[in-house]
Parts: C-alpha cells; sequence; structure tokens
C-alpha cells in the first residue's frame, strides 16, 4: 500500500467521526506554533487510545511522554468520574505548552504534569503508592522503554492494559545494525515477548505519520 492511501484513509477515518473538535485542533496548533516536533499521535490513533480507555473502564491513567498533551487529552475525556491521568514529561518547554492545553481542554482537575525524567518521575510515583493504574501509556524515549515497562508493571494490577507507540518504527526494527533508539525498542520488545507477567501483542499501524507499530499488553494474574 502507497503511504498516500494510508493518508487518505486517515483522512477518511477522521471524516467519519467528524474529525477532532476545536480543542484537539487548537492543542495541535499551540504546539505547531511553539516549535514542537510534529510526533502526537495520530487522531485515528487519539481516538484508538480513547477507546482502549473506555474499554478497561479506566479510572487511573498513566503517561510516560506528554508533549503539547495531545494523547493524554484523548486518554482523558475517556475516564469516569473522579478519575485522572498522571503524565511525565522531561521537557519544561513542553510541559509548560502541555499545561496551558490541558487548561484550554478544561481538564486541569483531570490531569496532572509531571515534570522531570520518566526514571525519576516514575520512582517517585512508586514511593509515592500512587498505583495501581488502569491504563499505561509509554511514548517517551525509546533507549529506556525496558526500564519503563518494568515501572509499569511495578503500578500495575492484574488486568492493567500497557500501551508502548513506536514499537516498529518504520521496520526499523528489522535492523541488524540499529540507532541506540531503535535498539532500545528492539529490546522492549524482545523483553515485552518474554515477560510472564503479561499477555501482549503488536500491531503494525499506518496513516499519516507513517508505518509504525503498537504493543497492547494485560497484566495476569500473579
Ligand atoms: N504522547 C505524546 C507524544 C510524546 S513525544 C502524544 O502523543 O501527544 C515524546 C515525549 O517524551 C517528548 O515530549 C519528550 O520531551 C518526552 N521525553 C523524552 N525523554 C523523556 C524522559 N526521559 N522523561 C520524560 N519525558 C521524556
Ligand atoms: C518519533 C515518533 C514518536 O511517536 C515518538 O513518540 C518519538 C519519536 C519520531 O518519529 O521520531
Ligand atoms: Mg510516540
Amino acid at each position: 500500500m502507497s503511504e498516500d492511501v494510508a493518508v487518505a484513509v486517515d483522512r477518511y477515518i477522521e471524516g467519519l467521526f467528524g474529525g477532532q473538535d476545536a480543542v484537539l485542533e487548537a492543542a495541535q496548533q499551540r504546539a505547531a506554533d511553539a516549535g514542537l516536533p510534529a510526533i502526537s499521535v495520530s487522531a485515528p490513533l487519539g481516538r484508538f487510545l480513547h477507546v482502549l480507555a473506555l474499554a478497561c473502564g479506566a479510572r487511573q491513567v498513566l503517561e510516560i511522554g506528554t508533549l503539547a498533551g495531545y494523547s493524554a487529552i484523548w486518554m482523558a475525556r475517556a475516564l469516569a468520574a473522579g478519575g485522572r491521568l498522571v503524565t511525565l514529561e522531561a521537557n519544561e518547554e513542553y510541559a509548560e505548552i502541555a499545561g496551558a492545553n490541558v487548561a484550554d481542554a478544561g481538564l486541569d482537575d483531570v490531569i496532572e504534569i509531571r515534570r522531570g525524567r520518566a526514571l525519576e518521575t516514575l520512582a517517585e510515583l512508586e514511593r509515592e503508592q500512587a498505583g495501581p493504574f488502569d491504563l499505561v501509556f509509554l511514548d517517551a524515549d525509546k533507549e529506556p522503554y525496558t526500564e519503563y515497562l518494568q515501572a509499569a508493571l511495578r503500578l500495575s494490577r492484574p488486568g492493567t492494559l500497557i500501551v508502548a507507540d513506536n514499537v516498529v518504527y518504520a521496520g526499523q526494527v528489522l535492523s541488524e545494525e540499529p540507532s541506540e533508539m531503535v535498539a532500545g525498542l528492539q529490546r522492549f520488545n524482545r523483553a515485552l515477548a518474554a515477560e510472564s507477567g503479561v499477555r501482549a501483542a503488536i500491531v503494525q499501524t499506518t496513516g499519516v505519520k507513517g508505518h509504525d507499530g503498537m504493543a497492547l499488553a494485560v497484566v495476569r494474574e500473579a
């Protein structure tokens, strides 16, 4: 399939659902105006995350990698009353933009943006016994994805859904001479497949963000 068809199908999917609303549009616009990299999930995959959050009846969501808050807003909108979403971001400027987007989305009381490097803020969440989370979305730097998975497992309960973005990376996960980043993804994929504490799958994705993939894992009974 050509990339053009994949892009057109993404537009088609968006069209079916009336596209994203003004709040999400404005969030992406603010990110673009501030020069943030265009690496959020696509609108169809944002909707996918929203549906996953609904499917697990999520009340507590953890996201690793906020950027401008786009995926966080999609997921937070699926939360039952009283639910909360904690999202981790190392870049101060990005966290600032995300904060403005979250406020404009009316989700100040739902989304907590925690600043700092994720390995540290994850340890902080463990110390606070902030878990268990019902849904965890991994989407920060790729080198430590395996460590993020281990932390996510410690913050989980049986039935928790763990989702990881970018696990195919335009097919670069096939490479025998991977970049550090892709090596991190390969290590994560192997660790996930070997992890007896979860039942996992990896699905390839395509569309406006090109060829990629998401891993989905459900935490099993101990
Ligand atoms: N989930 C977002 C996209 C996240 S992009 C969305 O779909 O809308 C990845 C983000 O992870 C970037 O904002 C980057 O600054 C952040 N990041 C990278 N390394 C990090 C680290 N060690 N700790 C926390 N955040 C990190
Ligand atoms: C890239 C894409 C992502 O979705 C992400 O989380 C990080 C990086 C990229 O295309 O480089
Ligand atoms: Mg990503």
